[in-house]
Order: structure tokens, then sequence, then C-alpha cells
């Protein structure tokens, strides 16, 4: 008969081998990338001692291609639950050193399961990437595994917060799954494509680096597929940190309210000198941004994608708000293609998640040109629209200068349901600007005149008196109030306290919109 000692001793050894994973060799040449061994990311990014594995004795069933000579415990994905902050979050994070983190029939069920067990207990999903895609030994179950993935991010979609950091390659299949999550951290050195250089290579005849094509700087500010780009591992886990302190575990809950030394009436005067009053000059938002907030504190997410458009997180009077910018610094605050889509997933994010939307509007329009129109700025830019409008949470918008046109009517309007107006006495609300404006309606005036250059300055200025101002829109009602700068966070305060207990009418009958994509 064994002992108890015996039989313990079993699990030990197959721990021990599930711990190795691909082996102290593959560790070693993860580290001689300047990767952290996968056990490290996890005690690294969790409370200490606060990680539960499960399913570490699960092992592949494919016998093709050699896969019958190997075992690997765990099959390359350590799954499990643990905290950060003290709060409770499922984690699943890829290794490498098995088979290149690919993504086998098990593997991929793994992942699976510790989504849906988020879902249940209605909390955080955190996944960490290094994979070459799906395993290509283990041939459809592969693929099945992949699509049993993804189908799980789409269940959690809206329902709990899903955050990928990418640490290493995350290549084909594995890199739709961070695409289906709400948030992408990019560690520098990583990259992320469908299909690899080699296969561009043979397919288009185009030489192109692994960086080149999918590093991080490619996808945090030309594809946007990233929101954050991290220099480290540790710096990618400081901004899970920061990420999670402003969100919700679910959709049921409301974001973390932290009390605030930061006094709710605090006056901006230092606006006074950051906004010029002519509304051609530009100032950077981010400054206004950062004086509303308490403390300063901004998260802001794709930094340094569709920069015309600045969104993230910040608190006022400890309230979580997710703020939406148009940036004068950039093309003008222009609303392009990219800034649309980064405008129209962050309120949607924010919707989901019971987060209030701060919008801040300084925009000349919608951007002109050949490319934007052929590229499809007309669904892009209703995604907005569509966002704003099928928005719940409490919104709140303040227009500090330009607000011309359609983006006038995007950003935040009352038209589309928002909940508070505010203008500043700087603010322009009208269906153009005024140069353009008095173009059209006085073109054939203009040419006949005796002096054009004096009729147009004239109707320049009578442009301006009606409609380059706040108080015509606040006269029809759709401005609630002309504020000073100063009083700008007390403003948004008051408002954010007035909608705390805002009831939300959703329609009876949905399956869910159908956003214009
Ligand atoms: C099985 C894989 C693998 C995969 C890597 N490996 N990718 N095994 N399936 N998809 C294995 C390698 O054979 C190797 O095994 C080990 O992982 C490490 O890989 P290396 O190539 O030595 O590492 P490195 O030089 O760092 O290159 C990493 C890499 C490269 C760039 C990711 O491995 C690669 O190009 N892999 C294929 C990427 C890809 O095209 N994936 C798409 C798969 S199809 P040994 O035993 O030598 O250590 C797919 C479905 C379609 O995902 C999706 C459509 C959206």
């Amino acid at each position: 008969m064994s002992s108890h000692d015996d039989l313990l001793k079993k699990v030990s050894e197959l721990r021990e081998k599930s711990i190795l994973g691909g082996g102290k060799d593959k560790i070693e040449q993860q580290k001689q990338k300047g990767k952290l061994w996968v056990r490290e990311r996890i005690e690294k990014l969790l409370d200490p001692g606060s990680f539960v594995e499960l399913e570490w004795l699960r092992v592949h069933r494919s016998t093709y291609f050699g896969l019958d000579k190997l075992k690997y415990y765990g099959d390359g994905v350590v799954t499990g639950y643990g905290r950060i902050n003290d709060r409770l979050v499922y984690i699943y994070a890829q290794d490498f050193t098995v088979l290149g983190g690919s993504i086998g029939e098990v593997h991929g069920e793994k992942i699976a399961k510790t989504i849906e067990r988020a879902i249940q207990v209605g909390v955080p999903v955190i996944g960490l990437y290094d994979s070459g895609g799906a395993r290509i030994q283990e041939g459809v179950a592969s693929l099945h595994a992949c699509g049993r993935l993804f189908n799980a991010n789409v269940k959690a979609s809206g329902v709990i917060p899903q955050i990928a950091v990418i640490m290493g390659p995350c290549a084909g299949a594995a890199a739709y799954s961070p695409a289906l999550m709400d948030f992408v951290i990019i560690v520098k050195g990583s990259y992320m494509f469908i299909t690899g250089p080699e296969v561009v290579k043979a397919a288009t005849g185009v030489s192109v680096s692994f960086e080149e094509l999918g590093g991080a700087n490619v996808h945090g500010s030309t594809s946007g597929v990233a929101h954050f780009v991290a220099d480290s591992e540790e710096e990618a886990f400081e901004i899970i940190r920061k990420l999670l302190s402003y969100l919700p575990n679910n959709s049921t809950e409301e974001p973390p309210f932290v009390q605030t030394d930061d006094p709710v009436d605090r006056r901006l005067e230092e606006l006074y000198e950051v906004v010029p009053l002519d509304p051609m000059k530009p100032f950077d938002v981010k400054h206004v941004v950062r004086s509303i907030v308490d403390y300063g504190e901004f998260l802001e997410v794709h930094r340094d994608y569709a920069k015309s458009a600045v969104v993230g997180f910040g608190r006022i009077g400890g309230y979580v708000v997710g703020i939406v910018a148009n940036q004068p610094a950039v093309n003008a605050g222009v609303i392009d293609i990219d800034s649309s889509n980064k405008i129209a997933r962050f309120v949607r994010f924010c919707d989901a998640f019971n987060i209030p939307i701060v919008t801040l509007v300084d925009t000349p329009g919608f951007m002109p040109g050949v490319d934007q129109e052929h590229g499809g700025i007309i669904k892009h830019g209703a995604k907005v629209l569509h966002a704003y409008a099928e928005a719940t949470v409490p919104k709140i918008t303040v227009i500090m200068r330009k607000a011309y046109g359609g983006a006038y009517i995007a950003m935040g309007s009352l038209s589309l349901g928002s909940d508070v107006n505010y203008a500043w006495p700087t603010a322009e609300i009208a269906v153009m600007g005024p140069e353009g404006a008095v173009r059209i309606l006085y073109r054939r005036e203009i040419e006949k005149a005796a002096d054009p250059e004096a009729l147009f300055k004239e109707k320049l200025k009578e442009y301006r008196d009606v409609f380059a101002n706040p108080y015509r829109a606040a006269e029809l009602g759709y401005i609630d109030e002309v504020i000073d700068i100063a009083d700008t966070r007390r403003k948004i305060y008051s408002a954010l306290v007035l909608l705390s207990t805002k009831r939300a009418e959703l329609p009876p009958i949905r399956k869910h919109t159908n956003i214009p994509l």
C-alpha cells in the first residue's frame, strides 16, 4: 500500500513538469530574448500569493506530426484566477516555451473556459499573449479551439472587461482574440499580424520586417489595434492596474468611486491662458482635461492613434468618467475616419460599463477629402452618431469653441440625447464656419460688389454676430448654460451628482443595434 506521501510525490512531480512547461532550455531562450517567463509574468502582475491555477494537468490529444511523443502538462497556457489590488480577476497566460504558445485543442479550450468562468463570476479577464497562432500539427482541431476562444471573447463582450497584453509574437488566429477584447496593450519588441512577413512576401512581393509589419509602434499609432504601448512588460502590468482602477467588475456594477481631497469647486483659472480667444489658434486640449480631472490624473487611451481626438479615463469628484475631446492642436480637431472609430469605440465601451461620458468639443467638422470619402467617412462618422445616440449612461457635453455642422451633432449634442450641455462664452455653434458660410450664402453679391472684400467682411461680421457664439443655441434650449471656463470642473461635477441616479430607457425588443461598420 502506498502512503499519502507517495501519492503526493506523484502530484508534486507532475506539478513540477507542468510549471516548467517547455523545459529549462526553452525558458532560458525566452529570457535571452529579454522576455519574462510565463510564471514570472503572473507573479509580477497579481497580488503576491493570490494566484490559483486551474487545469494544469491537461495535455493535448493529437498524435500527428510527432505530437504523440510529446507531453506538456498545461498545454502551453497557464490559466486561473487571482487578485490585482485585492480585486478578483481571471487570467490566462500563453507559454511560448511549449510549441511556441500555439493554440491547440486543449490550449484554446482552457482559455475559453477561463473567459466563461470570468463571465459567470462577473469579474474582468486578462489575457497575456505570446503565441505563434493556431497549432499547425493539430489541424482543424486547433482551428476549432481558436473559434471556441473567439466565441468566448464575444460572449464576454460588454459583460466583463477584457484586457489583452501582447508580450511576444501574436500571430494568425492568436491576434483575433485580443482584437475582440476591450483593451490591447502591446509591449515594445512584440508584434501582431494575421499573415507574417514570409506570406506577405510570397503573396505581394513586399519585403517587410516583423517590426515594420506589426510592431508596437505600428499598432499603437497606425492601425489602432493596440490601445496602449508599453516600454516593458512591467509597464504593461502597471497599465493594467491603472486601467482596472477605473473599471467596474462587470456591466451590472458601477465603476469604483474614490473619495478625493481635490476640491470639486476648484476654479480652473489657468484655462484663461490655455484657451486662445481666436478660434483659429490651436491649444492642447489635454491641458483642459488635466485641469478638470481629480489631481490631474488622466489615463489616455489610444494616445498615439488618431490624435485629432483624445479619449481616456479620469475622475471628477471621485466619479469615474470617460472623456472624449477634440484636439485642436492636431488638424484643428477635425474628425476623420480614424478618430471616428476611436471615439465611437470608446463611447460604446463607457456605455457598456456604466461610465459617464464627458465630451469636450472644439472641432471644425468632419474631414474633407477624396481619400476620406472613398474610405467611407460617411459610415465611419456615422459610428460616432450611433454610439452617442445609443449610449444611456450620463452624457455631459461642454462646447469649448468650434462646434460646426455634423460634428456639432456627433459630439454629444442634445439632439443625440446628451443630458447636460454647457458652452463656454467662446463657443461657436453653426452649420459651418463663418468664412465658408459667407462664401456660399453671398457668392453672387460678393462677385458683383464694388468692393468685394468689404462686403465679405461685413457679411462675416453679421454671421459671427448671429451664429459664432453660444447664445442662439442657448435661446433654443440646446445649451443648458453658458458657463465661465474656470467653473467647468464644478459644473461637470454637479451634473454627475445629478445624473448618478439617471434611469435609462432601453427599447423592449431588440437583439442589438446595427452599428455601421
Ligand atoms: C505549431 C509553432 C507555431 C504554430 C511556432 N511554433 N508557431 N508550432 N504551430 N503555429 C513552434 C516552432 O515550430 C518552434 O518549435 C517554436 O514554436 C518556437 O518558434 P520559432 O519559430 O523557433 O520562434 P521565433 O523565431 O521566435 O518565431 C516565432 C514566430 C514563428 C514568428 C511566431 O514561429 C512563426 O512564424 N510561426 C508561425 C506564425 C503563423 O503564421 N501563424 C499562423 C498559424 S495559422 P521548436 O520545437 O523548434 O521549438 C492560424 C490560423 C489562421 O493561426 C488564422 C487566421 C486569422
